[in-house]
């Protein structure tokens, strides 16, 4: 465990939410008390591509307890499709008669009570005009284009085509991943609440206002008539982003019964009424001279979506800037099938992209016979090659040489299949990690009681990312307080815009709103002291003034208790609203943020410098001889990090990632059926993810790193860049182990045999 003790690093904090949480005092969306609520449940489609010809509906009208039941026919005017919204996108719903994909919400049956709801939906009846659908790559009738241009962009420098064509040593492969689902373990909840003609919504969120702000939009009324609460969220991941189509039918639901409607859906339905990580293919082509050094890198991506969406996460975007390379070309290409529309999963971009880029170096690194790190280390650079920035920081090399040291790397045998002990055959792997020090606008008001205690108000998200405690632990170290004297409240469109919590930008964004609103006190109580005669800073400079140990002290050992300096500013609290607009975004940032926009100032798409946080991985694998199976007794990651807030939270945010990372790797994938283009396996039993008898060793070095331009307070996401990389360590490691290139994830025992 990290002791805190490093300057950069804040103190060791356990969670101050952590009590409620595991007490049940934390109140998730569905745990809010509504009056006399009704219970909607959802009809989803059993087919994958077509139309609705009509409903029969006289078997579940005649449920006990049924109050209404949606359907296009009835409220397809009523809402506008939801529109694409950062983190994913969802197809329109009951807005007509067409089906987009299997599982789609088709109608919603409310009733008196839970049971009620689920029994008449089983008994809606509709009758479809079926056409047959495109499961996935390789289907008839998918629909292949080039990426449009967009928020992504792709790189050509140099002349990579000739420039593989000369390379002395090459790799040119073929990868692929798999669709995989969340699953957290709170569901995909809503519940609406009418109030004069003011809604409030109730719903598990990474961005509370991009909700508000898009549902206005689909209502068609203004955003200030909704409001929306998410105090807490049982693990999103990526699949509570975006707005999906069933928080509008819930609010038109509540509007038509004139009752709030409350709708907890099933699991299975969470497969296909929400975003995925979308199915990806790969094409890579690496060129090098016979020291290493890269000469040509060619990286082609491929991503399924639905029909109409043009949803992806072109992780090409990050693969370019990883190694000094003179010649480079990225193209991404998006394949549309009869399927739900994907969106962000745990490092969306980097997750399925590093992993070909990461086992083709692995491959390059075995033809050349060097070892691995090493080849990374010849290649590495303190300059973007895809745009000639500098990096704000780059300690990749530190990460590699910190963590081989402590994994015992040197112990590896370089031949595939020659290491043994008794049933198992032991390999090795290693991967690099990194994700963009993205980081967005941000508001938040802090105020300061006449008791010395402070209260920190932000829409910000508590999604296990430990956001309540790093705050709290801000406001302490900026106003002299201890962590106990801080209240925070989050994830309520009543209090003051905080952008999306994904793209590990949260922590920067909040954080640096809340220290300046602190700054914003400290500033107040330091002009009242020079301007009053019986201060000990009567006179002086009021930015000299700091704040600590409850006291402000200035130059010469000056000081007065906060107390004193409190009451002097009048008789009430000391209230403070602050915007931080990071550098590189417009003025108008945090008024987008209000509007339920995102704007957020990404790593790689800065001016001055290139910002991205990076890792190295290490993993042991021990493959069974005979059975095949694959363990996984040991996995290192060390992550380089400027400034960790609460580096007990970070070591479980990294932990968690890279054993997601380990599921990844060998066990995640959503089966789906190729005729009816349907999930088969939409349930955890048979979703496979690692428990604990999968998971062993897993140790997390956090490598202090120096960067004073990725933003004021130093902050480096830490949230994904974990899961980044395991996958291709572990596959690196069986290649070791074994021999055996698997190229398509998951690494299964069949894969082996
Ligand atoms: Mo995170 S997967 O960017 O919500």
């Amino acid at each position: 465990m990290p002791d805190g003790t490093t300057p950069h690093f804040g103190p060791a904090t356990i969670r101050i939410d952590g009590r409620a949480k595991v007490t049940g005092a934390a109140r998730y969306a569905s745990d809010e008390t509504v009056e006399n609520p009704a219970w909607a449940f959802l009809v989803t489609s059993s087919i994958a591509r077509g139309r609705i010809l009509g409903f029969r509906l006289d078997e579940a009208r005649a449920v006990q307890g049924v109050l209404d039941i949606l359907t296009h026919e009835n409220v397809g005017g009523e809402a506008e499709k939801p529109k694409p919204m950062a983190g994913g996108d969802t197809t329109e719903t009951m807005e007509s008669d067409r089906i987009w994909h299997d599982g789609q919400i088709i109608a919603v049956v409310v009733a008196e009570s839970f049971e009620a709801a689920r029994e008449a939906a089983h008994k809606v009846r509709p009758d479809y005009e079926e056409e047959a659908p495109s499961a996935s790559f390789g289907s008839a009738g998918v629909v292949e284009e080039v990426r449009k241009a967009g928020e992504h962009k792709d790189y050509r420098v140099g002349h990579a085509e000739r420039a593989f064509r000369d390379a002395e040593f090459r790799v040119d492969q073929r990868y692929g991943t798999p669709t995989q689902h969340h699953n957290p373990i709170e569901l995909f909840t809503t519940t609406c609440e009418w109030r004069d003609g003011k809604l409030t919504v109730y719903e598990p969120s990474q961005f509370v206002y991009g909700l508000r702000g898009n549902l206005a939009k689909q209502l068609r009324i203004a955003p200030e008539s909704i409001r929306v609460v998410s105090r807490y969220v049982g693990g999103a991941f990526g699949s509570k982003g975006g707005i999906t189509a069933r928080t509008a039918w819930i609010a038109v639901a509540a509007r038509r019964v004139r009752r709030p409607v409350k709708l907890v859906s099933t699991r299975d339905q969470g497969f296909t009424i929400v975003t995925y990580r979308a199915e990806t293919r790969h094409h890579i082509q690496l060129g090098a001279d016979r020291n290493g050094k890269l000469t040509a890198f060619r990286h082609e991506g491929w991503e399924v979506t639905s029909r109409p969406s043009q949803y992806n996460v072109s992780g090409t975007e990050t693969t370019a800037r990883i190694y000094a390379c003179p010649n480079i070309l990225t193209k991404v290409n998006i394949v549309h099938a009869d399927r739900n529309t994907p969106g962000f999963m745990r490092a969306p971009p980097e997750g399925p992209y590093m992993y070909p880029l990461e086992c083709a170096m692995d491959e390059l690194a075995f033809a050349l016979r060097m070892d691995p790190i090493e080849l990374r280390r010849i290649n590495d650079t303190q300059t973007d090659p895809a745009t000639g920035l500098p990096f704000s920081s780059r300690s990749l090399m530190e990460c590699f040489d910190k963590g081989a040291a402590r994994f015992n790397w040197s112990a590896r045998n370089p031949v595939p299949g020659a290491t043994r002990q008794g049933d198992w055959l032991v390999g090795y792997g290693c991967a690099t990690a990194a994700y963009a020090a993205n980081i967005g606008a941000s508001s938040a008001r802090v105020t300061l009681t006449p008791d010395g205690r402070a209260r920190v108000q932000i829409a910000a998200h508590e999604i296990g990312n430990g956001a309540y405690t790093v705050l709290a632990i801000t406001a302490a170290e900026q106003l002299g307080l201890d962590v106990a004297d801080v209240a925070v409240e989050l994830g309520d469109t009543n209090l003051p815009a905080a952008g999306l919590a994904a793209g590990s930008n949260h922590t920067a964004a909040i954080s640096h709103a809340v220290a300046k609103a602190c700054d914003g006190i400290r500033e107040r109580l330091a002009r009242a002291a020079i301007l009053a005669n019986d201060s000990p800073f009567a006179g002086g400079d009021p930015a000299a003034i700091t704040l600590s140990g409850r006291a402000l002290n200035g130059p010469g050992g000056a000081q007065e208790s906060l107390a004193r300096a409190l009451a002097r500013t009048g008789e009430g609290p000391l209230e403070v609203t602050a915007e931080n607009i990071p550098k590189g975004l417009p003025p108008d940032a945090m008024e987008k943020v209000r509007q339920g926009q995102m704007a957020m100032s990404r790593g790689h798409s800065r001016d001055d410098v290139t910002a991205y946080a990076f890792g190295a991985q290490f993993v042991e694998v021990r493959v069974h001889a005979r059975t095949r199976e694959v363990r996984v007794p040991r996995a290192l990651g060390a992550f380089a990090s400027p400034r960790i807030v609460n580096p007990m939270a970070a070591h479980s945010q990294y932990m968690g990632g890279m054993i997601w990372g380990i599921g990844a790797a060998l066990h995640e994938k959503t089966e789906i059926d190729p005729v009816a283009a349907r999930y088969t396996n939409d349930n955890i039993a048979e979703y496979l993810i690692p428990v604990n008898a999968d998971v062993r060793s897993v140790e997390v070095l956090m490598v202090p790193e120096k960067d004073e331009t990725v933003n004021p307070l130093g902050i480096k996401g830490i949230g994904e860049i974990g899961i980044v990389g395991m996958n291709a360590a572990v596959a690196n490691a069986v290649f070791n182990a074994t021999g055996r290139r698997v190229r398509d994830l998951p690494i299964r025992i069949e894969d082996l045999l």
